[in-house]
């Protein structure tokens, strides 16, 4: 039976190159983001699998409930969960609107959290279930000037890992991709492109592709690029301090 693979933030970066893996592989998808008009496009380009198009703010506390029950409606079954949306915004904590920190957190933690939670009934159904939680290099050290993105990558990684232990004897897989700086809209919509961070940023269908494989072989954790290697390692070892030192120096501009 064909599988179905379920990716938020489908419309455009890391999302949408997951989109292509997995239509190649000849999932049925269910996309979700705020832009209707792309993930309708994604409908369009995919005649030959089934596209679900479900175009939510996920920063809504009730986008959740909202999407599982449209799902229901349809009677979707989920082989593959990829949680990917999120954003970043650059700039000291106090300088950033409370509102636009909280719909960050909304997003990128408790919509992957509420997400997931709905979704596991269904994936346990499922022979291979499989999550994939985007996170980032970002999750290995404190952030300043961009404290709070910093800290719900962190969590993306500890929740992700522990639900990975959890649901070993369940035969689900859950494995958390970090990438460092790869480019998409994220850099303009954080306001980071001038950043040294940014100056080397590695093609979106490269992290994505290494996402999906390390996804497809139930790889706990993946983080692209060898310099992000070497940067996530050095995180482990330096006192936390001296880390978000460095973290403050790589994310100031050129
Ligand atoms: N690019 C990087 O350097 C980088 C590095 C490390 C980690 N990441 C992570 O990678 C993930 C994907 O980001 P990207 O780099 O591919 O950036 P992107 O091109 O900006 O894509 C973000 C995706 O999330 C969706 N999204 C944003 N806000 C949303 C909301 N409120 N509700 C529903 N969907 C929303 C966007 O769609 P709509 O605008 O249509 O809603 C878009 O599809 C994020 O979790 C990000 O934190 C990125």
């Amino acid at each position: 039976m064909t599988k179905t693979a379920v990716i938020t933030g489908a419309s455009s970066g890391l999302g949408l190159e997951f989109v292509k893996l997995f239509a190649k592989d000849g999932y049925n998808l269910v996309v979700i983001a705020r832009s209707e008009e792309k993930l309708l496009e994604i409908k369009k380009s995919y005649p030959n699998i089934n596209v679900t198009v479900i175009p939510k703010d996920l920063s809504k506390p009730d986008a959740i409930k909202e999407i599982v029950h449209e799902m229901k409606k349809h009677d979707i079954k989920v082989d593959v969960l990829v949680n990917n949306a999120g954003f970043g915004l650059l700039g000291s904590f106090e300088s950033l609107s409370v509102e636009q920190q909280l719909n960050m957190i909304q997003l990128n933690v408790s919509s992957l959290t509420e997400l997931t939670y709905h979704l596991l009934p269904e994936l346990k159904k499922s022979k291979s279930g499989k999550i994939l939680n985007v996170a980032s290099t970002a999750a290995f050290q404190p952030g300043p000037n961009m404290a709070v993105y910093y800290a719900t990558k962190a969590f993306v990684l500890s929740f992700s890992e522990a639900l990975a232990e959890e649901l070993k004897e369940d035969s689900i897989t859950v494995t958390t991709l970090c990438p460092g700086a790869t480019k998409t809209n994220f850099s303009s919509v954080a306001n980071v492109g001038n950043t040294k961070m940014f100056s080397n940023a590695m093609p979106s269908e490269i992290v994505a592709k290494q996402g999906y494989q390390a996804l497809m072989r139930g790889k706990r954790v993946v983080i692209t690029g060898r310099f992000n290697k070497v940067g996530a390692l050095a995180a482990k070892f330096l006192p936390r301090q001296s880390a978000a030192k460095v973290a403050k120096l790589v994310m100031k501009e050129n």
